[in-house]
């Protein structure tokens, strides 16, 4: 049966981690298998913008042999025009994998449901799946390994990043803390399913309103833009109400000594993350970012394989 990458709980406990070590075999040697060569194609469809999503497909892609077709909404037919179901019949006959970023996550569902091609979420307005095996990637580079890690995340609790964290982050045996506003909590579907994923994997899940005490002796701190995208005629009152949830040297120096700091970009320097911090020495963002290449190049390949 084709599996698809909708959401972080998607991979078992043992499917993430087997695709985590491919992604740092691919890392050593970008162009060891070929999985799409013909070349076949990969459709690569944007509803909202990217940098890092487009690059990292694209050239993942080729890396593995095929050609990307990147497709924006704008102008093809999808988005209002023609269903998701639809278009996945119609992309399935030609291409070997579809990858959508797009608002809705019952989009993908309903593009799942139609087609025998493997389809991943290049983000939705619930989950960035693709980002948190990018992010497990360079923890583990970092850390060894993540199993028992308290990572906390300090921002807006609702986000696409928080939803991945708590499933991503509970699959690999982590302790994930979310420190949020009382309005910006994560959905309690999601958070139940975390719940339910940690007490078989030896990880935890714990939401704090207070940043101070959830970053208390975390070994990482995450943070994401306060306006995601779709939220931007809320700027002016998110500006507000998450202020308190800044991640500056002083929060990180409750941390760990040690402690890393992640950000999926791109970043506001001055808003969720103060610059001395993005940009100094525990930042792994630039590692980050490069490990979507090879975290994404290794789910195709693994997604290939089994379908
Ligand atoms: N982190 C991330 O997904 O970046 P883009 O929006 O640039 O793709
Ligand atoms: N939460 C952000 C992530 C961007 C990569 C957004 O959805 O805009």
């Amino acid at each position: 049966m084709t599996r698809h990458f909708l959401r972080d709980d998607d991979l078992t406990p043992a499917e993430q981690s087997a695709i985590l070590d491919l992604a740092v075999e691919l890392k050593k040697d970008r162009f060891v298998v070929k999985p799409l060569a013909g070349p076949q194609t990969v459709a690569v469809i944007f509803d909202k913008s990217s940098t890092r999503t487009r690059v990292s497909f694209a050239v993942g892609i080729a890396d593995l042999g095929g050609t990307p077709l990147i497709i924006s909404t704008a102008n093809s037919q999808l988005g209002g025009k023609e269903t998701a179901a639809d278009t996945a019949r119609v992309l399935e006959r030609q291409v070997a994998a579809i990858v959508w970023r797009t608002f809705a996550q019952s989009g993908l569902e309903e593009m799942a449901l139609g087609t025998t091609v493997p389809v991943i979420n290049g983000l939705s307005d619930d989950f960035h799946p693709c980002q948190l095996l990018a992010d497990l990637l360079t923890i583990r580079e970092h850390r060894g390994e993540l199993a028992g890690l308290t990572l906390t995340f300090v921002g807006d609790g609702a986000d696409n990043m928080v939803h991945s964290y708590l499933l991503a982050g509970a699959t690999a045996g982590m302790h994930i803390r979310i420190a949020c506003p009382e309005g910006y909590l994560p959905k309690d579907s999601v958070v139940a399913d975390a719940e339910a994923i940690a007490a078989t994997t030896g990880g935890s899940i714990a939401i704090y309103t207070d940043p101070i005490e959830a970053v208390a002796g975390a070994d990482v701190v995450v943070t994401d833009t306060w306006v995601s995208m779709g939220k931007e005629e809320e700027k002016a009152q998110r500006l507000v109400d998450l202020a308190r949830y800044r991640v500056d040297s002083e929060l990180m120096s409750l941390a760990k000594p040690d402690a890393l700091f992640l950000h999926c970009l791109p970043a506001d320097r001055g808003y969720e993350v103060t610059a001395d911090v993005i940009d100094g020495p525990q930042s792994v963002v630039w590692d980050e970012a490069e490990n979507r290449l090879h975290a994404q190049k290794a789910l195709m390949v693994w997604l290939l394989s089994v379908g």
